[in-house]
């Protein structure tokens, strides 16, 4: 990416100064209409035995005597502010982002840099409900955001496969259950089941021991409990495998809790040797009195191990698989506790990584009505969401566009495009409740709104005569003077902000902030395109403004496709 602090400082000669001391000096106004960039000089007056506001002249007169790509340069008050030429700085902008199509707003800041980050970690034979909404699209976005900006991003499932549900399914399968019919049912079937059995577990306190002995069998390695905990693992993984299609999600590894199984023994080991083990009623666990903490309870009085011990396991496998700089979870804030005192356990071992093991908490999606409880069996699927916001999505579609040719296909990028774009739209620790009519209005801040203005853009780049996407950067015969407005120029130096908006979305672990700027890049479109005639009778004005439509194509399409979310070209 363009770094115009750099550019700056190039053309800055201070005696016995070197390029790269002076580039650290330079700041950027606090009132812009004075400069984009200035240099103060006070630092140098001492050195050159000269004022602040001499040396801010002499500096000044030696850039202007050579040319330079400023529209002005000024001496204030001991600053020597910069302003940049908007015009040449507008036509390198929007010929850049064309060149570089999706490409734009890539970095190489991430380089060697490793970043785990664990998302979604559905729990199995449970449904993948609309509490996991949230998680498995901002680590999504995540994903997709660092590999962008040139870090090595590791995208973890860590699927919730191992626990006494388990045990309990086997008994509701045992009862009600047959492997033909739960094979047509799939994963609705074993949610039907483990309603069931929770039901009739009211009444009758046997189930529960039954449930714990099949469980054991199934620690144990007993044939039968195996392959019927592996039948559990199919037949979710297949269902929840096509929602992921559709919100566009992808993993680099699966390894669930139960991958931890033989990788526990050596970390608790570890811990005992260190003396960080304490046995509390038979069980074993490790006290944080003094950080204001329960104890992180590791293994129970009956020998099983827990959750924790789970996480504890894959932190420091991860830490030796991966050698990750960070290691991301992206689970919520209800489970805040849990990842205080998991990092805790691993900073008392000794272990300065402790610090790179970052929870990243969210809130809470509820619908606009209704509980979420997946025991009292009114759960809401999020594969039910996103097929009632698709079928919405083609009502509404079909009445606005009645000549659309594939207004299935787009009402689908469309339908769940909104969902996703609602998920990530406020600032992730925010409780949020979802309305269909709400993310699905076109004319709001939502994800139809910016997809149809990328449409938009696409419309008016189709009607051109000149196919502007493919004509080679540098080669357009076009007249700048025609984007020399403030409606242009707005729009013109949001498209300029992307990179650096992807970069603090990072920082932040908020991709909302990119969401938020897709909305800020439509609006200055639509009013650049309001207040300007696009194709205009004359062809270098056209052209102009023609490219700078492209570029804004280009930032909308490849900022959605940052947050997951499909550009139809067409609405
Ligand atoms: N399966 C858990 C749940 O659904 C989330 C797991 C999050 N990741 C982790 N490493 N603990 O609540």
């Amino acid at each position: 990416m363009r770094d115009k602090k750099r550019e700056v400082a190039e053309y800055i000669e201070i005696e016995g100064m070197p390029m790269e001391a002076i580039y650290e000096l330079i700041e950027r106004p606090q009132d812009l209409s004075k400069g984009d960039y200035a240099l103060p000089c006070f630092r140098f007056a001492k050195t050159l035995r000269k004022s602040p506001v001499m040396i801010a002249e002499e500096i000044k007169n030696k850039i202007l005597d050579k040319s330079h790509p400023f529209e002005s340069v000024e001496a204030i008050n001991g600053y020597l502010n910069f302003k940049f030429d908007k015009k040449k700085e507008s036509l390198y902008l929007i010929e850049n982002i064309r060149k570089q199509g999706a490409k734009y707003g890539s970095s190489d800041e991430g380089k060697g840099k490793t970043v785990c980050i664990d998302y979604s970690s559905i729990n199995i034979a449970k449904p993948f409900h609309i509490g996991h909404l949230m998680t498995t699209v901002l680590g999504g976005a995540l994903y997709r955001i660092y590999k962008k900006r040139g870090y090595n991003a590791v995208g973890i499932n860590h699927l919730g496969d191992w626990g006494t549900q388990f045990g309990k399914l086997i008994v509701a399968y045992k009862m009600w259950g047959d492997e033909k019919t739960i094979r047509e049912t799939g994963i609705m079937g074993l949610n039907d089941l483990y309603v069931k059995y929770h039901r009739e577990a009211e009444k009758d306190k046997d189930l529960d021991d039954k449930a714990r002995a099949w469980f054991k069998k199934i620690e144990d390695g007993d044939k039968e409990a195996l392959k019927l905990f592996e039948l559990f693992k199919e037949l979710t993984l297949v269902e929840v495998e096509k929602v992921y299609k559709r919100l566009n999600i992808k993993f680099d590894s699966y390894a669930g809790e139960s991958f931890y199984n033989d990788k526990m023994e050596p970390v608790l080991n570890e811990l005992r040797e260190k003396g960080l083990i304490e046995v509390s009623e038979g069980a074993e666990i490790v006290n944080l009195d003094e950080y204001q903490m329960p104890p992180c309870l590791l293994v129970r009085s009956d020998g099983a191990t827990l959750y924790a011990t789970r996480d504890l396991a894959a932190a420091f496998y991860r830490k030796k698989t991966y050698d990750f700089w960070k290691n991301l979870y992206v689970v919520a804030y209800q489970q805040n506790l849990h990842f205080k005192q998991v990092f805790k356990v691993v900073e008392l071992m000794g272990y300065e990584w402790a610090k790179d093991l970052i929870h990243i908490p969210f809130g809470m999606v509820s619908l606009e009505s209704g509980s979420m409880s997946t025991r009292a069996g009114n759960v809401v699927w999020l594969k039910d969401v996103l097929d009632r916001s698709e079928e919405q999505s083609l009502d509404i579609i079909k009445a606005k566009s009645p000549h659309l040719n594939n207004k299935e296909t787009v009402s689908k990028q469309v339908g769940v495009g909104a969902v996703i774009f609602f998920a990530l739209s406020s600032g992730r620790i925010k409780d949020t409740v979802f309305s269909y009519d709400e993310v699905l209005n076109f004319d709001g801040e939502t994800g139809p709104y910016v997809q149809y203005t990328n449409a938009r853009c696409n419309s008016v780049l189709r009607k051109a005569e000149v196919d502007i996407k493919n004509i080679p950067s540098g080669e357009i015969e076009a007249d700048f003077s025609s984007i020399e407005n403030e409606s242009s120029y707005t729009l013109i130096s949001i498209l300029e902000q992307f990179g650096e908006i992807l970069s603090i979305s990072l920082d932040k672990y908020e991709p909302s902030i990119l969401t938020r700027y897709l909305i800020d890049v439509a609006k200055a479109f639509n009013k650049f395109y309001l207040e300007n005639r696009i194709i205009d009778g004359k062809l270098g004005v056209s052209n102009a403004r023609l490219a700078l439509v492209c570029s804004t194509a280009v930032v909308l399409k490849e900022g959605l496709s940052l947050l997951g979310i499909e550009a139809p070209e067409e609405m």
